[in-house]
Order: C-alpha cells, then sequence, then structure tokens
C-alpha cells in the first residue's frame, strides 16, 4: 500500500508538471476539473501497472500440493539427476483438464535438494516442441552451466551439465530462459524448486520436515480462460502478465494444514509480474529467517514482507503462540485470502529460533569501494531499457574480474508517468545491498540477495562478486520486460 501512495504521490506531480505544460492546448476548459479527471483516470492506469486485478480469495477447498523432492537416478558415487521438461495436463479446477508444461512431470517441477559442497551433474532433457534453457537461479555456477538464452535446448535435445556446489544453504529455484520466451513457458508451468542444505542450516534447529513444518511456498497468480486453458497470449501484458487466480505450487484454493508448533514457510514469488505483500489475516508477527541467498545474522520480526518476482523470503510462523488460531490466513496487501491455515490441535516440536544464525557482514573495504558499474533502469511496456539500451545477444555490456567485488549502482529512472517497481536481478553471484538511497537496508534485506526491488527514482547500491568464469545475464525479473530486452550481458574472465 505504502508503494502504491507514493506511486500516486511521484504520479501526481509528474502529472501537474507535464499539463502545466499543455497549459495553452486546455484554454477552453475547465483546467482544474479536467486536471481532476485526468488525474484520476491515468493515476488508476497508473497504478494498475502494479496490481491491475485483485486476487481471488482462496476457499481453502483444497489441501496446498508439495512439490516431491528429486531422488538421484541411481544411488552411486556420483550425484546424477534427470530434469525434463515437458508437456502434460493438470487437472487444476475439478474434473477438467488444463494444458500445462513442467519438469519430470504435467505441472512445475520437483524439488533438487543439494548439500554445500556436492558434485552435482544434471542431465537436461528438452521434450518440448520448442528450445528451452535450465536455469538455475540463484545459484553460484560458472557461465556455461547457468542455463542463460545462450544454452539453448532445441526439441528432443539433451545436455548433461555439472557443478559444485559452493555456496551456503538457502532456497533458490529453476526455470527457463529461452531469447523471449521466458515468460511465455514460465506462465504455462516451468518452475521448480532447489533447497541448499549445509552444516549449519541442519544444527539451527529451525523447522526441517519437508512438506510437515517446512513448507515450499511457490506464488503464481494465473489467468484462466472460459475452457479453464492458460491462454498466454490474451492474458498477456508487455508490462507483466498478471491474473486473478492464485495458484500455490500449482494448487487452486489451497489451504495449509499444520501442527500447533512454529512452521517455515519458504516463499516464492514465481509470478510473472505481480508483487505481494504477505500478512497474517490476524495480525500477527513472524520472523524471518532468510532471505533469497542465506540466512539472516538475527531473526526479523515483521507484521508483513513485500516480495517482487524471483524474491524469496523464509519465514517461521509460531502456529502454537498465536491467540486466534480460526480462520488464520495468509493474505495480500488489498486482503486477499492467499492460504487459510488449518491449525490441527496436534502439537509439535518446542525448538526456538536461535538467535544468531549466520555470519553475513559487509566490510568497511566494500562500503568504501567506488561505484564501477551503472546500472539505469528505465521505461514500461515494449519500451523498457537499461541504460539506454535492448538486450544483445551479440554485445557484452560488462566485464568483471572472477573473485573481485565491484559495486553497482542501480537506479530506476522515472518517467513521465512517474515510473514503477522493477525487480533486478543478476546470474551467478549473491550480492550485498549497501545502501538504498545512500541509506543502510533494513534489518530484513541484510543478507545475501540476488533480485532486489527498485522503486521508481531509487538508487540501491550492491557489492557484487562472481566466484565463477563465463557470460551472464542481469535483467528485470518481471519477465514481461525480461522477453522485451530488459536484460544485459556481463562477461566474467
Ligand atoms: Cu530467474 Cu534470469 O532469471
Ligand atoms: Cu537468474
Ligand atoms: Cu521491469
Amino acid at each position: 500500500m505504502k508503494r502504491i501512495l507514493l506511486l500516486s504521490l511521484i504520479f501526481g506531480i509528474a502529472f501537474l508538471g507535464a499539463c502545466s505544460q499543455n497549459d495553452n492546448k486546455m484554454n477552453d476548459m475547465d483546467q482544474s476539473s479536467m486536471e481532476h479527471e485526468m488525474d484520476d483516470d491515468m493515476m488508476e492506469e497508473h497504478m494498475d501497472h502494479d496490481d491491475e486485478v485483485s486476487l481471488n480469495d482462496s476457499t481453502g477447498k483444497n489441501e496446498l500440493k508439495i512439490p516431491k523432492e528429486l531422488e538421484q537416478d541411481e544411488k552411486s558415487k556420483e550425484i546424477v539427476y534427470t530434469v525434463k521438461a515437458q508437456k502434460g495436463e493438470t487437472e487444476i479446477f475439478d474434473g477438467i483438464q488444463t494444458d500445462t508444461i513442467g519438469y519430470n512431470g504435467a505441472f512445475l517441477g520437483p524439488m533438487l535438494r543439494f548439500d554445500k559442497g556436492d558434485t552435482v551433474k544434471i542431465k537436461t532433457i528438452n521434450e518440448l516442441d520448442e528450445e528451452t534453457t535450465f536455469h538455475w537461479h540463484g545459484l553460484e555456477v560458472a557461465g556455461a552451466a547457468d542455463g542463460g538464452p545462450h544454452s539453448a535446448l532445441q526439441p528432443g535435445e539433451e545436455k548433461v551439465i555439472e557443478f559444485k556446489v559452493d555456496q551456503e544453504a538457502a532456497t533458490l529455484w529453476f526455470h527457463p530462459h529461452p531469447d523471449g520466451q521466458t515468460s511465455e513457458q514460465v506462465y504455462n508451468g516451468l518452475a521448480g524448486l532447489i533447497y541448499i542444505e549445509d552444516e549449519n542450516s541442519k544444527s539451527l534447529g529451525l523447522p526441517n520436515e519437508y512438506g510437515q513444518n517446512d513448507i515450499p511456498l511457490i506464488f503464481q497468480d494465473r489467468t484462466f480462460d472460459d475452457e479453464k486453458q492458460l491462454n498466454y497470449d490474451a492474458a498477456m501484458n508487455d508490462d507483466g502478465t498478471i491474473g486473478d487466480t492464485l495458484l500455490i505450487n500449482g494448487t487452486l484454493n489451497p489451504k495449509l494444514t499444520v501442527k500447533k508448533e512454529k512452521g517455515r514457510l519458504r516463499l516464492l514469488n514465481g509470478s510473472n509480474a505481480r508483487n505481494y505483500t504477505f500478512k497474517l489475516n490476524s495480525g500477527d508477527s513472524f520472523t524471518q529467517v532468510a532471505t533469497d541467498g542465506g540466512f539472516l545474522n538475527e531473526p526479523v520480526t515483521l507484521e508483513e514482507i513485500t516480495l517482487t518476482p524471483s524474491e524469496r523470503a523464509e519465514i517461521v510462523v509460531d502456529f502454537s503462540s498465536l491467540d486466534t488460531l480460526d480462520d488464520l490466513a495468509l493474505i495480500d496487501e488489498e486482503g486477499s485470502i492467499l492460504l487459510p491455515f488449518d491449525v490441527s490441535e496436534q502439537g509439535g516440536k518446542e525448538e526456538e529460533i536461535p538467535e544468531e544464525m549466520n555470519q553475513f557482514t559487509i566490510t568497511e573495504e566494500e562500503k568504501n569501494l567506488p561505484v564501477t558499474k551503472e546500472v539505469e533502469l528505465f521505461g514500461m511496456m515494449d519500451k523498457v531499457t537499461i541504460n539506454g539500451k535492448k538486450f544483445d545477444p551479440e554485445r557484452i555490456d560488462f566485464t568483471q574480474e572472477q573473485g573481485v567485488t565491484e559495486v553497482w549502482e542501480i537506479y530506476n529512472k522515472p518517467d513521465e508517468m512517474g515510473g514503477m517497481i522493477h525487480p533486478f536481478h543478476i546470474h551467478g553471484t549473491q550480492f550485498k545491498i549497501l545502501s538504498r538511497n545512500g541509506k543502510e537496508p533494513s534489518k530484513n534485506e541484510q543478507g545475501w540477495k540476488d533480485t532486489i526491488s527498485v522503486e521508481p527514482d531509487e538508487t540501491v547500491k550492491v557489492a557484487v562478486q562472481f566466484q565463477h568464469k563465463g557470460v551472464y545475464m542481469f535483467h528485470c525479473h518481471i519477465l514481461e520486460h525480461e522477453d522485451n530486452g530488459m536484460m544485459g550481458q556481463i562477461k566474467v574472465e
């Protein structure tokens, strides 16, 4: 809501400015009423960028589906998985088959659990009728394994990639990244989760029974047509495709049954464009324990959290200590019911969230580094650019040395309409937020990130280091903006 107000304010000012330039054209009209009408109209249209359509309330009719954990191809010394993009049909609505695509199944994908230190081989297979890629969002791997648009697999093609998992415990995800086709493929169902575990994550005592008290939640809003199909072309909006129907882990009208204990919710905004501000309808607070790329140093108590597309957060809700458990639900900023909770009488573990969870630091040296990369995000619809340019697969925009930290300054330049939030993502790295408009980021952003929301006219400085070499994308994670060219490339040498 704050964002909308801010946007309206910025827009209002910009609009008044624009109006005064047109003064002479409006001589005969009642200017002030004119201003008001247009003001409201255009403001509404503008706010629409954010959330054009409200989400329907979940009726809670269906128990939330939990993605299966993917098993290794065979138990041997080598860790080998197969991930296959395929077509299928899914019964999202009772008795109706919806055409969907998925990984190793008809819709969405399994969860891949890696241990830090593992050397993993993944056999990727494309069984779609179109090209695709396999991108590991948030994973620090060489450019050749990252699955950007240069690594397309044609229909029927297979490719084995290999990497060593060398980053701390986190919730990451994977999705396709074919040039210009990412949004449609994600929309139709290609997305899966990655859990990275390490010694720390196993010893913290946080809820970790997968599907019981460690619950992944992939939020995706969709529009279904009269036949209950996902008709991407009909729903498509160049400024980001949104819908009125929320699926969580592909479940329509989900509810989650939990015990009276702490529940760890791993939130992933897997939507093409919608931003979510999550809260409990009881007004109770919850605790954030992790950002995109790892644990926070200390738990942070929050009453709401906003995630822009592709951002993640792990939160812990203490279902044993809330006063009102009847009709408890996760809601969004408009009060739409996203996920009703059914809290059973059964108790569970009573572990405390540790006060110290990680050792994330930003050094004085990092704080004092000069800005060496500037990124200007601009535009809307299909007129989106980074530093005035659209993506060109033949052009390398930046170079950076492997293992060397550089400060990137990302600025979201407003337009005469005020502008909109762009979630900015860099492949192949987890970075640190140094400042937002010169100020220290909030406590719950003092941790590893691979995507940050950048508000209109905001400047965010981040410290970026790549552990591996290769060509990586950086882009707006509103998928239609990405497909419309709001993307650049960095070569790490
Ligand atoms: Cu989620 Cu280019 O990535
Ligand atoms: Cu990515
Ligand atoms: Cu954008």
